[in-house]
């Protein structure tokens, strides 16, 4: 592997003084260290102590951030410019969470009072819907919100319905369908009422194969009870930004909540794609999340890096993926509502910076995104974390905690943060052989109990998991994302690698439908050997 030269300074100190270096050494030297590196802004508790870096590393990486330009990069994104190069698209999911007195700009054109339009219309919509006046076609109320889409138009929904649940309207029954696998929709609506069903269609493009099957379904469904095209009206709205389509498939445009080619699928959850939270949590506390959302990116923009949460989050995943072969992050979120937290950032990071070729179109001599994953504590502890700790894998954690339980329950909320600590602790500085052998462990035995530590993490503690909070929690990890990208040369914001297979499904998709009853010849199969087999296997084993 060769770096560019301007990473020469980060990988020579690397080598000659931070591959063998210690925590226990770098806190041992200094007693300090704890509350030196930690940062406490916007009600996040920051600590990146337990980090394999010195005031040196972060200086190095924060001239590298510089010589990659990262400022200019982030004012360029503010100002609307299209840095989505390959698309030809300006990046501005920050425009989804601004104040509607600020201006931001595509084209020339200012886009926040249309954001802001949206926003009220979603509002007046969910008010509704949440209050009973939304009458589905017999009369009924609304009790049943499902959201059907599929990645971004899916995972921020659902991550952020479990997320807020706490403050949710409990009268009123969430779900969501996403995959193309029949079950998803059958088990979603199984118990429900069509009568009092809403389904919300989402996606950017209104194409998508799942979605559009899936709604198509959903349509079925409702027609099957209610028995009159015009149920659709008062049980289906549609969020895209593919007016056409929607019409196409029979959603009035009234029914529709738009958005713009600027908002990124993976960074949607602010834009009408949010509706199912809105209806869940209701309009002014989707506005305190957006509010959470917009301090951090002013956060991002202003900050000198040294301070700037999500520079030095990105700069420290760039660290260990770059230098010390670190392939994952593993975000371990102690916060029960936090459980699809890890599934959403998956889409989020890998999405964006899972490429391989930089901006210019060369080939990257590097390494670039790491795989990011993760499951809420505790539970992970009883299952992986034996690797994170003892195995022969660097695994960088992102620890997440807050202060005050949302559900206060007896000392469930003590034990639940001596965990998040614990761990931390235990991955820091492990347990030498001599500590093991002197509780009395005999020789053979001292080897397989030494925790060699020196596994980094940082540990993020807020107050209570708040939508503000919430929000403030994805920018954060939306702008690490965006400074990993910047440092990588490459295009965080396209997604060209999960175009492949779709077209290659559209073409087997004839080649699996059931042969005409007039005795039709099956299509001929024109695949490589492996893949003509499997089509043929299935095709015999359907007719069985
Ligand atoms: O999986 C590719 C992708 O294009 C994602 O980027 C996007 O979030 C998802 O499909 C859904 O797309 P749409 O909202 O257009 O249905």
């Amino acid at each position: 592997m060769t770096f560019p030269a301007k990473w020469g300074a980060l990988e020579a100190h690397y080598s000659t003084k931070m591959r063998d270096l210690r925590l226990r050494q770098l806190f041992a030297e200094d007693p300090q260290r704890g509350e030196r590196f930690t940062i406490d802004v916007l009600g996040l508790y920051f600590d990146y102590s337990k980090h394999r870096i010195t005031t040196e590393t972060v200086g190095l990486l924060i001239d590298l951030a510089q010589q990659c330009e990262l400022r200019k990069h982030i004012d360029a994104m503010f100002a609307g410019e299209k840095i989505n190069i390959t698309e030809n698209r300006a990046v501005l999911h920050v425009a989804l969470r601004a104040p509607r007195d600020e201006q931001i700009f595509v084209d020339g054109k200012d886009v926040v009072p249309e954001v802001h339009a949206v926003l009220d219309r979603m509002a007046a919509f969910c008010e509704q819907v949440r209050s009973g006046a939304w009458k589905g076609h017999t009369g009924k109320r609304i009790r049943n919100v499902i959201n059907i889409g599929i990645g971004g138009s899916d995972l921020g929904p659902v991550m952020a319905y479990e997320a807020l649940k706490y403050y949710s309207q409990r009268d009123l029954t969430f779900r969501f369908v996403s995959n193309v696998d029949g079950t998803d929709f059958v088990e979603a609506t199984r118990d429900l009422d069509a009568e009092e069903t809403l389904f919300i269609v989402s996606s950017k493009t209104f194409t998508t194969l799942e979605t559009m099957t899936n709604a198509r379904s959903a349509r079925e469904w409702t027609l099957a009870s209610l028995k009159n095209e015009k149920a659709v009206a008062k049980h289906f709205v549609a969020v895209s930004t593919n007016t056409a389509k929607v019409e196409e498939f029979g959603i009035d445009s009234a029914n529709m909540f738009g958005f713009w080619d600027w908002v990124g699928g993976r960074y949607s959850m602010d834009s009408a794609i949010g509706l199912s939270t809105m209806i869940a949590i209701g309009p002014q506390q989707f506005r305190d999340m957006l509010g959470g959302f917009h301090a951090m990116d002013e956060h991002f923009r202003t900050t000198p890096f040294e301070r700037n949460l999500p520079v030095l989050m990105g700069l420290l995943a760039v660290w260990y993926n770059d230098f010390f072969d670190a392939q994952t992050v593993a975000v371990l979120p102690y916060e029960q509502y936090l459980k699809r937290f890890p599934a959403y950032l998956q889409q989020l990071t890998m999405e964006s910076n899972g490429k391989h070729v930089t901006l210019q179109g060369a080939k990257v001599d590097y390494q670039t995104g790491p795989i990011y994953w993760g499951e809420p504590g505790t539970n992970g502890q009883h299952s992986f974390y034996q690797l994170i700790h003892q195995g022969t894998k660097l695994i960088p954690c992102d620890f997440i905690g807050f202060m005050k339980a949302l559900n206060p329950l007896g000392n469930h909320h003590d034990l639940l943060l001596a965990n998040v600590f614990a761990q931390a602790e235990a991955l820091a500085f492990g347990k030498t052989t001599e500590e093991v052998k002197a509780s009395g462990t005999p020789d053979w035995l001292a080897p397989h109990k030494t925790f060699e530590g020196n596994r980094p993490s940082t540990t993020i503690l807020a107050d209570r998991l708040t939508p503000e909070t919430l929000g403030k929690l994805i920018a954060l990890y939306e702008h690490s994302v965006f400074t990993q990208g910047t440092i990588w040369e490459i295009d965080s914001f396209d997604q060209w690698g999960v175009e492949l297979g779709k077209v290659l499904a559209e073409r087997i998709i004839p080649e699996l439908a059931t042969p005409e009853p007039t005795g039709n010849a099956e299509p001929p199969l024109q695949h490589d050997s492996s893949t003509n087999a499997l089509i043929q296997r299935y095709r015999d084993g359907k007719r069985k």
